[in-house]
């Protein structure tokens, strides 16, 4: 059977099949569902057996393009190889088994692995406190922010705006209004950075705080930024550092020295844990003495005795986040990663700017470039070029999966039009490297000679061109049973 042939594992369904096979009850049964609670018919339900799934599941792996078959280019996300000492420590059974309502006498290795990750990313940063609480980038920048908002009332009042550059990342305002600020953008200068004009005239005494994604979303770092923590600081501001990058500088520059006041970390794209999917994530946030006070409970401590402990009573605290601790195996995978390079963490970084450096030179008598500044972890390409024969990002990327690679992010950042966003990250070898670059020059000759071929690729995949409009506007989320399934 051809892959793409594999029908929906409903479709296999046959009266009678089973994937198990128990023993007959031969007790009483004693707890009944109360009958309020049950929903009569399951509707459609699928009965299929072990192999059934297996084989189907196995299928549907193979028709996907992952990280595991080649270099995954989608930009913003770290889509890396994350190496697999990391994964079988965090199913260790003292770690994957340990229940979170356990005492603290019986998890006091759980708690002396928080306490010691926290120490390292606090070195990390050069900030002295960090909280593992937040599950994901944007909850460590809501944790973040509402630190900056509780410092700023201690000190007589929240402030009314936070100042956000229109090349930071997405969530950014999206946390700043959730926290209750209203929003003031800051237009990007002719290099994609901060104009510092610009931010003297945007920062006054209501804003409370400058949120800059460090590097932005162009892959661009601020090199005046201890300038920009000054004047942000002058007016009596705090400076947020969006730090889901870190693998971009990790190592080798630290936030603290930048004038960085508040910092949250992506542990699922710099130390490991595999990313994208929706799958579970953790964003630690690291402040500076200010905003110690206001950590999220609980906190880790370490008792004068050497043992450890969750510390939830912080008066000053912005309070619980979430249920438990922390999306504890994430923590796991990302002490395993630290440790695993111990001083020469720096390398992570080094690699990351070299790869995406690399393919930038490969590429930029192709593909334009909006703003001409040295590149960080990530490159942003636009499709000038190539709208002349009237192909457009989105068509590139759907023709490169004919090459094997997966599409890049496009259309983001907003401020590039017909963006493509590249970022190769530090697990590639230069075979692999090349062999992307090969197919986007590819894809850029393909574009002048036949640019005919776009309209319908890709055209080797599963699933071929998709309607995206229909998709977006009339989703179909659910399956039903039909007469013929
Ligand atoms: C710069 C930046 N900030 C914040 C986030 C949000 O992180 P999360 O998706 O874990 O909420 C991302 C996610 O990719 C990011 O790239």
């Amino acid at each position: 059977m051809k892959t793409r042939d594999e029908p929906l594992i409903f479709a296999r369904s046959r009266p009678g099949k089973t994937g198990y096979s128990l023993p007959p009850l031969d007790v009483e049964e004693k707890v009944a569902i109360p009958p309020e609670l049950l929903r009569g018919e399951i509707e459609g339900e699928t009965e299929v057996s072990e192999v059934d799934v297996a084989r189907h599941f196995t299928r549907l792996s193979r028709l996907n393009l992952g990280i595991e078959d080649g270099l995954y280019p989608l930009g913003s996300c770290t889509m890396k190889h994350n190496p697999r000492i990391n994964e079988e420590m965090a199913r260790l059974p003292g770690f994957a088994a340990s229940h979170p309502c356990a005492p603290e006498s019986l998890t006091q290795g759980n708690l002396e692995l928080m306490w010691r990750l926290e120490r390292f990313l606090s070195e990390l940063t050069g900030l002295p406190r960090v909280t593992l609480t937040p599950c994901a980038g944007a909850q460590g920048e809501l944790a973040g922010i509402l630190m900056v908002r509780k410092a700023l009332e201690k000190r007589g009042g929240p402030r009314r705006y936070v100042l956000i550059p229109d090349s930071a990342h997405g969530t950014n305002p999206a946390t700043a209004t959730f926290a209750g600020y209203e929003v003031r953008e800051l237009k990007s200068n002719a290099n994609g950075r901060l104009d510092l004009h610009v931010l003297e005239e945007a920062m006054t005494d209501e804003v409370a705080a400058l949120m800059m994604t460090v590097p932005n979303t162009l892959g661009i770092f601020e090199r005046r930024i201890r300038e920009i923590a000054e004047i942000v600081h002058r007016k009596g501001g705090f400076l947020y550092g969006d730090g889901a990058n870190f693998n971009a500088f990790v190592g080798l520059a630290n936030p603290a020295a930048m004038g960085i006041d508040v910092m949250h970390m992506n542990l699922h794209k710099t130390f490991s844990t595999p990313h994208g999917g929706g799958g579970p994530g953790a964003g630690p946030v690291a402040v500076g003495e200010a905003l110690v006070p206001h950590l999220p409970i609980p906190t880790v401590e370490r008792n004068p005795d050497g043992t450890f402990r969750l510390d939830a009573d912080r008066p000053e605290s912005v309070g619980r986040l979430r249920s438990f601790s922390s999306q504890f195996g994430v923590l796991v995978r990302a002490i395993s990663y630290i440790l695993t390079y111990g001083r020469e963490i720096g390398e992570v970084a080094r690699d990351a700017v070299l790869n995406a450096n690399y393919i930038r030179a490969r590429l930029a008598d192709l593909y334009h470039l909006k703003y001409d500044a040295p590149t960080m972890h990530e490159v942003v390409f636009s499709d000038k070029r190539q709208v002349e024969h009237g192909i457009h990002n989105g068509d590139i990327a759907k023709r490169l999966m004919d090459y094997g690679f997966p599409p890049p992010t496009v259309s983001f950042p907003l401020i590039v039009a017909g963006a493509l966003m590249i970022e190769p990250t530090e697990t590639e070898g230069k075979p692999e490297l090349d062999a992307f670059i090969e197919a986007m020059r590819a894809i850029a000759r393909e574009t002048q000679e036949k640019p005919e071929i776009f309209h319908d690729a890709p055209y080797t995949t599963p699933v071929r061109r998709v309607d995206e409009v229909r998709a977006a506007k009339n989703p179909i989320l659910r399956w039903r049973p039909t007469k013929s399934s």
